[in-house]
């Protein structure tokens, strides 16, 4: 009898943190390598938030909370869709977990039958496809092109629906395209939606925050709602507040819902860090300006590293609407030559080329489920992301 798990047989580690965990090991080394995996802002943790953590501490709020979040917390994310989203909600169809990440793991593990499917558009967050067959689900993917900048079309979605559909996972701005949905692209999406009422919408609306050229960010319930009893509408404060280390993400949805997710965390986790639920209201209610200026820093860099992959030959590279990340074509490379003589066949084999002849890591496409591409992260310092551009460049320039 084997020890480990068969379900651990269906799933892989996040290749977005073996990109990252491999720079690191390379640097460590002491080659010169500049990682463009990371998927969290460079920028510090704002001061006004980290003292309301020290004061937690100070008050003494270090012992468990309720599981899915302290009424403060609580309070604070309905009052965020409230005054950001127009959304109504009541505390108690409120979830707070260890990061986005644990709610939506919850909400799988909460909802999923053997056989059920769950539909992901792609390119896609990695972790989606992998929660869904750990819950025993079946994901079920539809390619997202190109050609319609990444995002699903509404009869592509119409196609991919079954009786045995229970969620559609919509993410805008999306990780790892950058794609993000403006309101008739919504509503084109929700209307089929309206026509399907066994399917369930998990809204991951975590880089809300990170749009630019004035991009207007909607999110499904706001733009439909008839859709507000079947949406799980999911966010954190891990991108826009830059605490992706201290593990808060949270949800509105139905009551049933929200007490099925708080049922799996109550026998896995329990409550997150009471710490980090202080900070995270302090984030929610506190002030909002330095988004705006971390958002000018992002968009400079967007804007620099589109044209800067644009002018490498073999790249093509859309200029996005959000997020921190761009997801360009190497289709060009496909098929040459490595000074080496090794012959690029896949984008898995050019972001290994990239590493190995001018130590820049990116991510391969084919971990978001649509090659030949691959994702560069710019929440990275604007020097370095122009000399990774340039070695990137450079490195396209020399295939034959
Ligand atoms: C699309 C998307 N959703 C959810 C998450 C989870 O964020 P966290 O668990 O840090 O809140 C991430 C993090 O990379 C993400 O990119």
């Amino acid at each position: 009898m084997p020890f480990l798990a068969s379900r651990l047989d269906r799933i892989k580690p996040s290749p977005t943190l073996a990109v990252t965990q491999k720079a690191r090991e390379l640097k460590a080394a002491g080659r010169d390598v500049i990682g463009l995996g990371a998927g969290e802002p460079d920028f510090d943790t704002p001061d006004n938030i980290k003292a309301a953590a020290v004061e937690a501490i100070r008050r003494g709020e270090t012992k468990y909370t309720d599981v899915d979040g302290t009424p403060a917390l609580k309070q604070a994310v309905v009052a965020k869709f409230r005054r950001e989203n127009g959304l109504s909600y009541t505390p108690d169809q409120v979830t707070v977990g260890s990061g986005g990440k644990q709610v939506i793991y919850n909400a799988m593990m909460a909802t999923l039958d053997p056989g059920d499917e769950v539909i992901i558009p792609a390119p896609y967050w990695v972790s989606y496809p992998d929660m869904v067959l750990l819950a025993d689900g079946r994901p079920v993917s539809v390619a997202c092109r190109e050609n319609s900048r990444f995002k699903l079309r509404p009869e592509a979605l119409e196609a991919a629906i079954t009786a045995k559909t229970k969620w559609l996972i919509l993410n805008s701005p999306s990780n790892p395209t950058g794609a993000a949905y403006d309101r008739a692209e919504m509503k084109a999406l929700t209307d089929v939606l309206m026509l399907h009422p066994q399917v369930r919408v998990l809204s991951d609306d975590m880089y809300e925050h990170l749009v630019y050229d004035g991009f207007r960010f909607v999110t499904p319930v706001e733009v439909e709602p008839g859709l507000y009893d079947r949406t799980l509408t999911m966010n954190g404060v891990s991108k826009a507040y830059c605490m992706t280390g201290w593990r808060i993400g949270y949800a509105a949805g139905p009551k049933d819902l929200i007490k099925a997710i708080a049922k799996v965390q109550s026998q896995s986790t329990s409550n997150p860090s009471s710490i980090s639920q202080a900070a995270a209201v302090e984030a929610l209610n506190g002030p909002q300006d330095f988004i705006a200026a971390h958002n000018a820093v992002f968009k400079e860099r967007r804007d620099l590293v589109v044209e800067m992959l644009n002018a490498a030959p073999g790249l093509a590279c859309h200029r996005p609407e959000g997020a921190f990340y761009v997801y360009p074509s190497c289709a060009g490379a496909i098929g040459r030559k490595t000074p080496q003589g090794k012959t690029i066949a896949s984008d898995d084999d050019f972001v290994t080329y990239l590493l190995d002849a001018e130590g820049v890591a990116a991510v391969q496409g084919s971990a978001f489920g649509l090659s030949p591409f691959f994702r560069v992260s710019y929440a990275t310092a604007t020097e370095l992301l122009r000399e990774a551009c340039a070695r990137i460049q450079r490195a396209c320039a020399a295939l034959a």
